[in-house]
């Protein structure tokens, strides 16, 4: 692929052309490439990147290797992905981000590190879970301090929903699990509410989870943190016994 397809392959992140008005979890700000992104994209994204396709991912194929595998949706600058993945090396991340900077950032950091079991998408994840992602092949859901669009007319476009709560639950094996975690705890509320009417899904810990040893503070944490926003951690599981 020369640079001007690959650079076209990166900003194409939904399936959809823009012009339909669907409710999107996130906004775009910038989609321009910079002399030093196409550095990093030219140098490692034939190896830690992949691309949407209408096909079911193959992980042998993009890992080399059968270990479990966890996606991360909305990984930002993707600094807690690559040390999540370097504290767990018994799992393979895939990390899925829409923000061009972030997605750069992380590929720079899995390239320069050699942080061999991530490899990471440019593109809407709804899109990524329902046409790549077979059922039951996930082993955990990590979802760290997504948007909260904190106004009450904006609460349709929160990633994590019934429906989409319904999605992961279908993409995790039996005894997999979804890891979410917030600082805005009306969300919290209402994700550990309807969690609850899930039938895929029970709750191990009846409430709000401890929090786990292998995950650092990240970005959008620590500016909670700041704000004093208490931090609620929501970890739900797929019994063994479900279909
Ligand atoms: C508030 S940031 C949190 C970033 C990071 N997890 C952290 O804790 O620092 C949420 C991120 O989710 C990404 N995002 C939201 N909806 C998404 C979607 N449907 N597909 C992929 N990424 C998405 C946004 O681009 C944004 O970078």
């Amino acid at each position: 692929m020369d640079e001007k397809e690959l650079f076209e392959h990166i900003n194409k992140i939904e399936l959809r052309d823009g012009k339909e008005r669907t409710i999107k979890s996130y906004v775009l700000r910038n989609n321009v490439i910079s002399p030093k992104s196409a550095g990093i994209i030219n140098r490692y994204m034939e190896k830690y990147g992949f691309f949407y396709q209408d096909a079911p991912l193959d992980y042998s194929a993009l890992f080399g290797n059968d270990n479990p595998v966890v996606i991360e949706i909305g990984f930002g600058n993707g600094d807690t992905t690559a040390e999540v993945a370097i504290k767990r090396p018994e799992f393979n991340y895939i990390g899925i981000e829409v923000f061009l900077q972030g997605f750069v950032n992380l590929l720079g950091q899995l390239g320069d590190r050699a942080i061999e079991n991530v490899r990471i998408i440019r593109f809407n994840a709804v899109d990524v879970l329902n046409h790549m992602i077979p059922d039951s092949s996930v082993e955990g859901f990590h979802i760290f301090f997504p948007d909260p669009w904190q106004k009450k007319r904006h609460h349709k476009r929160r990633l994590m929903n019934p429906e989409f709560l319904h999605l992961l639950a279908r993409k995790i094996r039996k005894g997999g699990y979804i890891y979410m975690v917030t600082d805005w705890e009306e969300y919290a509320e209402e994700v550990l509410e309807f969690s609850a009417d899930e039938p895929l899904l029970y709750n191990p810990f009846g409430g709000f989870a401890p929090p786990v040893t292998w995950r650092p503070v990240t970005k959008f944490e620590q500016k909670g943190m700041e704000s004093e926003h208490p931090i609620n951690e929501i970890w739900l599981e797929k019994p063994d016994f479900t279909v």
